[in-house]
């Protein structure tokens, strides 16, 4: 089934800074033995620190021990975010007035 054919909507996952993935939409949750993990709302934040006491869910406590992701780079922020600058755009790419 492709992604065009499925009447799922589209989920997206949300790497918060300092935090959890937030992930909103319509997911298959399974643990490491292959069990569905069940969810009770639409939204579920995952911890990406390791030491939520819920895992696979956040329970807050990345705020307690001072958990921290890493910053983006900036050229990765770039092609992440989607911008282009004049020095990467290839010849025939649409540009801005500015
Ligand atoms: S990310 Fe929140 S407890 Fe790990």
């Amino acid at each position: 089934m492709t992604s065009e054919q499925d009447p799922r909507p589209r989920a997206v996952i949300v790497a918060c800074t300092d935090g959890p993935l937030l992930v909103r939409g319509e997911i298959d949750l399974i643990s490491a033995s292959g069990e569905a993990i069940p969810r009770t709302r639409k939204t579920v934040a995952l911890c990406r620190c390791g030491v939520s006491t819920i895992k696979p869910f956040c329970d807050g406590s990345h705020k307690l021990v001072g958990f921290r992701t890493d910053p983006v780079p900036p050229a990765d922020r770039k092609r992440d975010e989607g911008i282009v600058t004049g020095e990467e755009a290839p010849p025939d790419a649409e540009r801005s007035g500015a």
